[in-house]
């Protein structure tokens, strides 16, 4: 019962009142032509002219909203790089990908998102590659049941979810910049984050805390991992329009969706409860297509640190909104890495 609970809580609590939560249960579309219910493929239909040689990094493509977004961005024609720290998970996805569409180009190189070392082998390893760089999908996820430390010492929630995306896209931004420069196509980076992020409040939010707390709480710090995600996006937002480049970023909230990510949360979330409450949740190609229709569609052009939910522009908390927050964050995650970094 009290999955039912949580399911509806997480469903309904995105929704802003009843009017939302109506439209959210029915599927009724909103300004952008779409809704609750839009699949993947279904945002992306209108994209066939896309511009010839349009490549994207997805990372957490070997399952779930990952893979389904590698998908259907490889249907569309778009050459897709699977950043990945199970190769076998990714050469299967790859498989999949490539019976459907035997033309896709898939390029899978390994990274492990929890660590500093190996996304700076990843990013070196790419970008030795000479290939562009227009879409960057920062998608990725880890809810850690228990208090777990990354190699580089760190909440392992927060660092797979937040700080290892933080420095990929650090890593790969000046690519994005350039490419957009060359090519005239607008770079687009999506950070895929969570409604669950309005459940922190100022009080929770404090980075050495959420680097190594002192007392755990597992759904606390995914929600201050996603958080983060949209400040994060917020700031990056920001110093790109200051820069002007051509290169946008915002968040999404994609959905509940049974993935991995629930599913590894037996004994709590049972699969007959979850049966019932499936009603309330998404498919995995309805869970892929706010992801895809800020990456891909043309009516998200131009848009820049906004936060998306259901394919249309959302509001995010008011502490996900504060830009001297996101300032903060943006300077001490910058210092912290570098540090650590400097002394490996
Ligand atoms: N499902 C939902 O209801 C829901 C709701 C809101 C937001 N989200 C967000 O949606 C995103 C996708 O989640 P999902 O639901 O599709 O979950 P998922 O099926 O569990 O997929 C997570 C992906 O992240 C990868 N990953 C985890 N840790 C990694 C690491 N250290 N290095 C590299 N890759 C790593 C996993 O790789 P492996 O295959 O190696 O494990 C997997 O590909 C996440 O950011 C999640 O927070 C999901």
């Amino acid at each position: 019962m009290c999955v039912l609970i949580l399911v509806w809580k997480v469903v309904i609590r995105c929704k802003p009142d009843m009017k939302g939560t109506v439209r959210y249960l029915a599927g009724i579309a909103g300004q952008s032509g779409y809704g609750s219910k839009s699949t993947a493929e279904q945002v992306t239909e209108h994209c066939s002219s896309l511009p010839p040689n349009l490549t994207a990094i997805v990372t957490g493509a070997t399952s779930g909203i990952g893979a389904e977004t590698a998908r259907v961005l490889a249907k569309r024609g778009v050459r897709i790089v699977i950043p990945a720290r199970d190769l076998r998970k990714a050469a299967q996805v790859k498989e999949n990908i490539q019976k459907e569409h035997p033309k896709a180009e898939i390029i899978i190189l390994e990274i492990d998102l929890s660590s500093f070392a190996s996304i700076k082998k990843f990013c070196s390893e790419f970008l030795f590659l000479g290939l562009p760089l227009n879409i960057l999908i920062n998608n990725a996820g880890k809810f850690s049941q228990k208090l777990e430390f990354s190699e580089d010492k760190f909440e392992m929630t927060f660092a797979t979810n937040y700080l290892g995306h933080f420095l990929l896209t650090e890593l790969l931004l000046e690519k994005m910049i350039e490419t957009a420069t060359q090519t005239g196509v607008q770079g687009r980076i999506v950070n895929v984050s969570s409604v669950i992020h309005g459940w922190v409040n100022k009080d929770h939010f404090s980075f050495n805390r959420m680097l190594q707390p002192k007392y755990y709480n597992a759904t606390r710090a995914y929600a201050q991992s996603k958080l983060a995600n949209i400040m994060h996006a917020n700031e990056i937002a920001r110093q790109i329009k200051e820069r002007n480049a051509n290169v946008t970023i915002n968040a999404v909230h994609p959905g509940i969706v049974k993935t991995g990510i629930i599913r590894d949360h037996k004994g709590v979330i049972t699969d007959s409860l979850f049966f019932v409450a499936s009603k309330l949740l998404k498919s995995t190609s309805q869970g892929a297509s706010t992801t895809c229709y800020v990456a891909l569609n043309s009516k998200t052009e131009g848009m820049s640190g906004r936060y998306f939910v259901d394919c249309n522009e959302s509001r995010c908390s008011t502490l996900a909104n504060d830009d001297s927050e996101a300032h903060k964050l943006w300077k001490q995650t910058r210092a912290l890495i570098h540090k650590r970094l400097r002394a490996n």
